[in-house]
């Protein structure tokens, strides 16, 4: 029996990490912590675990072996070192930490340590991309030239346990990226693991078009970026994110290779189609994807608990989420941020 503590009781633990422990025989919740403490005890109760008024004092809990780090982002550096430094597995949710360094410090701290790390990037554990990136490494669309992948939803204000305009993910200090790194990284992550490719080249326009924050002025992070990635075997493309779609949730993406077209999430039924150049078309019904209002399982939780058990690396690893970051980092100190109004005065 792994026992098991949990950092940060929001949407996202009360969505995915809490329930997909507990649907597992081999692990107890054995101890929570928020910083709103009516939170964590609350979600004790229903779970039948701990409330800690400290990190720290769960961390020191030697029968704790592992933590979900699922705190805002300008946390997730400080909290997974310590419960490394104490010990501990940490499934860390995305993004990493807020600069390279942090990032790295993570990795280091973990093989130090001989614990494992990984990162909530759940888009490796859809079927279809699964499968996509399969059918690409045999040769589907042959090779590939280039991609476009996209995410896009209504905003992380409706979706926060503390929604509204005053959301932390609106806060430059809280959040610190917008949502470029928000929903970019991944993205970002998925165009790493379908290729299996190394980004080689980055650069992003961010825009904050439409968010605006409980005073009424634009939000001080981004609401919207498009990113141009090289791919170390030459192949470009894009990625759109954005913060402002008030439809349905976007979260597709096309591969165009020499021998045809490999479309992911871009039709309600066929989750994967393939357009072949001779004409022909074939669709597989494989899955649907894990949107806001549609949550279903994961996969990260039973990731993290089996690549304890097994002690094996995970395909989500720090290391790997190291690298997506790197791309991330490297896109927004690239970026053009000087905004639409700006370029047009320049172009004339
Ligand atoms: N993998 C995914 O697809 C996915 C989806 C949503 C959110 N996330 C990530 O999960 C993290 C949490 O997001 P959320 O949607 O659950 O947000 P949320 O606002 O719903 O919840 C955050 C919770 O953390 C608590 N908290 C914040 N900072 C804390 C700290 N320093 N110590 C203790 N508690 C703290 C808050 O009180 C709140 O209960 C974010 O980093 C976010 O980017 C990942």
């Amino acid at each position: 029996m792994y026992n098991i503590g949990i950092i940060g009781c929001g949407k996202i633990a009360q969505l995915r990490h809490l329930p997909e422990y507990a649907a597992r025989g081999d692990v107890r919740i054995a101890g929570v912590y928020d910083r709103n403490q009516e939170r964590g005890e609350a979600v004790a109760k229903n779970y039948g675990a701990k409330s800690y008024h400290t990190y720290e004092e769960l961390l020191a809990n030697p029968e704790i072996v592992a933590v979900s780090v699922c705190t805002a982002n300008n946390s997730h550096a400080e909290i997974s070192m310590k419960a490394l430094q104490a010990g501990k597995h940490v499934l860390c949710e995305k993004p990493m930490a807020l600069t390279r360094e942090e990032c790295r410090e993570m990795v280091r701290a973990a093989e130090r340590n001989g614990r494992h790390l990984l990162v909530g990037h759940n888009q490796r554990f859809l079927k279809t991309h699964q499968e996509a990136r399969r059918l690409l490494q045999e040769g589907a669309v042959g090779k590939l030239i280039s991609f476009e992948t996209h995410f896009t939803h209504a905003g992380p204000e409706t979706w926060s346990i503390d929604a509204g305009k005053n959301v932390w993910f609106f806060d430059k200090d809280k959040a610190v990226f917008g949502a470029m790194a928000d929903l970019g990284v991944h993205k970002t992550d998925l165009i790493r693991y379908l290729t299996g490719q190394e980004i080689v080249l980055s650069h992003a326009f961010l825009e904050t078009l439409d968010k605006k924050g409980g005073d009424g002025t634009p939000i001080a992070v981004d609401d919207y970026a498009v990113c141009y990635y090289r791919l170390e075997q030459g192949a470009a493309g894009t990625m759109t994110v954005g913060w402002s779609n008030y439809g349905r949730e976007d979260n597709s993406t096309i591969l165009y290779g020499q021998e045809g077209v490999m479309k992911l999430y871009c039709d309600e039924k066929y989750s994967l189609i393939i357009e072949k150049k001779d004409g022909t078309r074939v669709s597989h019904e494989i899955d649907r994807i894990q949107t806001n209002a549609g949550q279903s399982k994961s996969g990260v939780i039973d990731e993290f608990i089996e690549c304890i058990s097994e002690d094996r690396e995970s395909i989500i690893s720090g290391r790997e989420a190291l690298a997506s970051m790197e791309a991330v980092f490297s896109a927004i100190e690239n970026a053009d941020t000087m905004g639409l109004a700006g370029k047009r005065r320049e172009l004339r």
